[in-house]
């Protein structure tokens, strides 16, 4: 994964060098130039970062990471979606579902092959980019899709938006955890401001440091997007609960609270397994039981000589069951 990200930074020098032989740009705009595909090539980036564990040695068709449900971009600038995946044959984009490649009239975003058109981007966002972007992943076999809504938004908003909502999780103890919360942010006003994002688990409504666990925070699009991933390696009953992964933006008073719960594997969905194969044991016991009866039945019948003698009463079951 580093070395497509090097290839690319070759590919991008290479572009501005050219560029300087073939006209007299001045310094800033191949600085310009030169910054806007950097920022593709760390976009390019993302889906080789934070991975599951599990994906890492797995190949079959599988999304590699969490990915938001809605992203927010700022007109004007760069913006990229990204559909973290593996074990694919083709991976398709749909706008409001209408395939890649778009008119402009319907989106300026383009796929970037180098980072195997896991992600799209649009070097300057425009009005008509908004609307539902979907990815669509296959193999041979299966196809998985996620959808993303793209909105506009101020590069300072009032409050952090959230782009990630941490999800639910059922794990047993001795397994592991990681919980994933991000939120657009924007630009600090000022150059002191700074955002902040923290897990805490929530006990009677009160925050506690999580323990046992790691907090890594994360940013994206130059800190515009700040998220943070709470992996918690070792369950043990204590981590049972809810979470909380709280986001402040330096623009603002309003805290993000994103609420999540940690809950041990349903017991009644094990008892529920248990007594449905009680009652099929029994049920099999049962129908044993049946046969061998009538069975019995037909043989002492067979040897009675067909007499009109019915055994096979309730006294011969009291017989039989008193043995
Ligand atoms: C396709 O992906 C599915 C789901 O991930 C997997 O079960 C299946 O084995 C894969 N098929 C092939 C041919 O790789
Ligand atoms: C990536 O996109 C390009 C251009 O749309 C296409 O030619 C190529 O087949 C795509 N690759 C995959 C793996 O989908
Ligand atoms: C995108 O999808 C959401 C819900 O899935 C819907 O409310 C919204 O109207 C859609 N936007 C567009 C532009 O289609
Ligand atoms: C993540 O950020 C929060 C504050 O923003 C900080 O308290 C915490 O220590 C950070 N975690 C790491 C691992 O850097
Ligand atoms: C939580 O951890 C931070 C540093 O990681 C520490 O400053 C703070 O006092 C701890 N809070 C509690 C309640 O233990
Ligand atoms: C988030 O929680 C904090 C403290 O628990 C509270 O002060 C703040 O108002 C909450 N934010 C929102 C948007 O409800």
């Amino acid at each position: 994964m580093h070395a497509r990200g090097s290839i690319s930074i070759r590919k991008v020098y290479q572009h501005s060098k050219a560029h300087t032989m073939a006209s007299p740009l001045t310094c800033s705009t191949v600085l310009v130039l030169w910054l806007a595909l950097v920022t593709v090539a760390s976009a390019e980036n993302h889906c080789s970062e934070h991975r599951y564990e599990h994906s890492l040695n797995t190949h079959h068709l599988q999304f590699t990471k969490e990915i938001p449900d809605r992203e927010y971009g700022v007109l004007r600038q760069f913006k990229s979606l990204h559909c973290c995946g593996k074990g694919y044959r083709s991976i398709e984009w749909f706008k409001n579902n209408k395939p890649h490649p778009w008119s402009k009239d319907v989106s300026s975003f383009i796929v970037y092959p180098e980072a195997a058109n896991q992600t799209i981007y649009s070097p300057r966002l425009e009005e008509n980019d908004i609307g539902n972007y979907t990815c669509v992943l296959r193999n041979e076999t299966h196809a998985i899709k996620h959808e993303i809504e793209l909105r506009l938004q101020d590069n300072k908003p009032d409050n952090p938006m959230p782009t990630f909502r941490p999800k639910d999780m059922m794990m047993g103890v001795g397994e592991s955890a990681r919980f994933y919360c991000e939120a657009y942010v924007g630009n600090l006003y000022l150059p002191d401001a700074a955002n902040e994002i923290v897990w805490s688990q929530m006990f009677d409504d009160h925050p506690h440091n999580v323990s046992d666990s790691v907090q890594v925070n994360v940013t994206r699009e130059e800190g515009q997007i700040i998220g943070s991933y709470l992996s918690i390696p070792n369950i043990k009953a204590h981590h049972y609960g809810r979470y909380r992964c709280q986001i402040m933006s330096g623009n603002s008073a309003q805290k993000l609270n994103l609420s999540v719960l940690l809950s041990p594997v349903e017991v009644t969905t094990i008892t529920d397994t248990q007594l449905s194969v009680l009652v099929y044991v029994m049920a099999a016991l049962l129908f044993v039981l049946v046969a061998v009866f009538v069975w019995t039945c037909r043989t002492v019948q067979q040897r009675t000589g067909g007499k009109k003698d019915n055994r096979c009463s309730a006294q011969f079951i009291a017989e039989h069951e008193s043995v």
